[in-house]
């Protein structure tokens, strides 16, 4: 057993540091074939942390006592965003508080009233695409889990108050979204307030903002109590902790925005990849479609549950992942991890890519194939799209629910083609790996609901 830490690249740190931000998933995969299953990154700005994909190293980290680890630290880059007050950010009982006040509303019955006004928004986009349009998916996507933010999470559907901050949350994750918006976030020094001229200052404004559209939001539902809806808002001001107390204000908005940066770019990644492996697999189109074909009259949660769907769903989040590497954990004591004796104080994060792309498990990992999940069963260290323990992705069932949905209601109503032959490959934007160039598509045809909305009227 050894205590050093795992080798790792020995190129400078700013090196280092600019292929992270620039190819990490190709980076990772170039530091995994020269030193193994564990190795180490040494990037200026940041400790050196320990990057696990091999699946025994991910069970030796999820199988840990939760308190054995503090993750909220090394979210500290997001805390411009979300404020203080976020679920990213805390360690402890306060996360474990936070979580239990956050989790109602993103499971059963709560999840089942989501889920028709989601299909509506994704078919009130689509909408508005003319046949011969060139669609960028990534944009659609991304106004598609916008609207479902801000109406089923903040529950504002319509009125000034929707009116004003829909262009505010555009613009502020117009901003974090860019290549160079992401090098904001990594590179404290960029964080210059020199007026609302400058991009950091632009930032600044907008969220403050905000801030005050949600208070108003608020304060205008405490007067509404009694009826408040089953929105995530509405739940999260009804919750109360173990000793009956309530999020305080400056909780509920930051949790807002932490729902916000959490769940808009992520699902609006993941479904433009979706579209993108779908459309340049026309058997997998076809075998989507012949199933939808069937699904005319069935309740949206009963689309969500549509086999092949879930099976395509699957291998996106196995092929794609969101996020580089799940969130890093600074470990609080020593532990063993993969045969190396690792000291308290040493930052260690399972890569998602690295695990779902290993040849043992998915054998022709680069290829895109949906029935791998009908031959095989994978445990939560092989397959782990929303990470694990304590941390996993809050939205996780929320974020599955709108993936389906959202695929649904639009392969079945249009006929779209990619817009271009070459391959798409993954691009930082800020926090998640999106396709580069957004996916662009043709809208063919609107077909079937049209068709049947004639057929009603005839
Ligand atoms: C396909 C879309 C999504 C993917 C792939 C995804 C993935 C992830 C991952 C990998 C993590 C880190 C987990 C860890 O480090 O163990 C995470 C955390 C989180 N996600 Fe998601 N996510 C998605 C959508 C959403 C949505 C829609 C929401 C809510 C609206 C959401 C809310 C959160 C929150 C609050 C956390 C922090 C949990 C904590 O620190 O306890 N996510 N997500």
């Amino acid at each position: 057993m050894s205590d050093k830490l795992p080798l790792g690249p020995n190129s400078p740190p700013w090196w280092q540091l600019i292929r992270w931000i620039k190819s990490p998933l190709s980076y990772q995969k170039e530091c995994a074939q020269s030193y193994g299953d564990i190795f180490t990154f040494r990037m200026t700005g940041f400790p050196p942390f320990v990057v696990i994909g091999h699946p025994r190293g991910v069970k030796e980290i999820f199988s840990q006592a939760p308190h054995n680890f503090d993750v909220g630290r090394s979210n500290y880059i997001v805390q411009p965003l979300v404020g203080d007050n976020s679920l990213f950010l805390y360690d402890g009982q306060r996360h474990q508080r936070e979580r239990k006040l956050l989790m109602p509303p993103f499971h059963g019955s709560n999840l089942e009233s989501y889920a028709q006004l989601i299909g509506e928004i994704a078919s009130q986009v689509a909408a508005q695409w003319q046949e011969g349009q060139r669609i960028i998916v990534r944009k659609a996507m991304q106004e598609i889990t916008l609207e479902v933010i801000i109406q089923v999470i903040f529950g504002i559907a319509e009125g000034e108050r929707y009116q004003q901050i829909k262009p505010l949350l555009a613009e502020m994750l117009d901003v974090t979204d860019s290549p160079l918006g992401s090098s904001f976030l990594f590179l404290k020094f960029l964080q210059q307030d020199w007026g609302s001229g400058s991009p950091w200052g632009r930032i600044k404004e907008r969220k403050k903002q905000i801030e005050r559209l949600l208070q108003e939001e608020i304060e205008a539902r405490r007067f509404l109590a009694p009826e408040l809806g089953k929105d995530v808002l509405s739940l999260m001001m009804s919750a109360q902790d173990e000793e009956g107390q309530p999020m305080t204000d400056a909780e509920l908005k930051d949790e807002l925005l932490t729902l916000l940066f959490a769940g808009h770019e992520t699902t609006a990644t993941m479904l433009a990849w979706a579209f993108y492996e779908i459309l340049r697999h026309p058997s997998i189109l076809a075998k989507l479609k012949k199933e939808l074909a069937g699904s005319e009259n069935l309740a949206p949660l009963e689309i969500a549950k549509l086999p092949y769907l879930n099976l395509v769903c699957q291998e996106v989040l196995r092929f794609y992942p969101v996020i580089p590497i799940i969130f890093p954990r600074l470990a609080k004591t020593s532990m063993e991890i993969m045969g190396y004796h690792l000291e308290a104080e040493t930052w260690l994060t399972p890569s998602i890519y690295l695990v779902h792309h290993r040849e043992e498990l998915y054998p022709e990992p680069e290829k895109f194939k949906p029935e791998r999940f009908l031959e095989r069963q994978y445990s939560p260290y092989e397959y782990f799209p929303f990470g694990g323990a304590n941390r996993r992705c809050l939205g996780a069932a929320l974020a599955e629910l709108e993936m389906k949905l959202v695929l649904a209601a639009i392969i079945s109503q249009y006929e779209l083609s990619l817009a271009q032959k070459k391959s798409i490959k993954p691009q930082r934007r800020g926090l998640t790996m999106a396709p580069a160039g957004g996916v662009p598509v043709i809208c063919q045809q609107k077909r079937r609901l049209v068709v049947k909305q004639l057929q009603n009227v005839s």
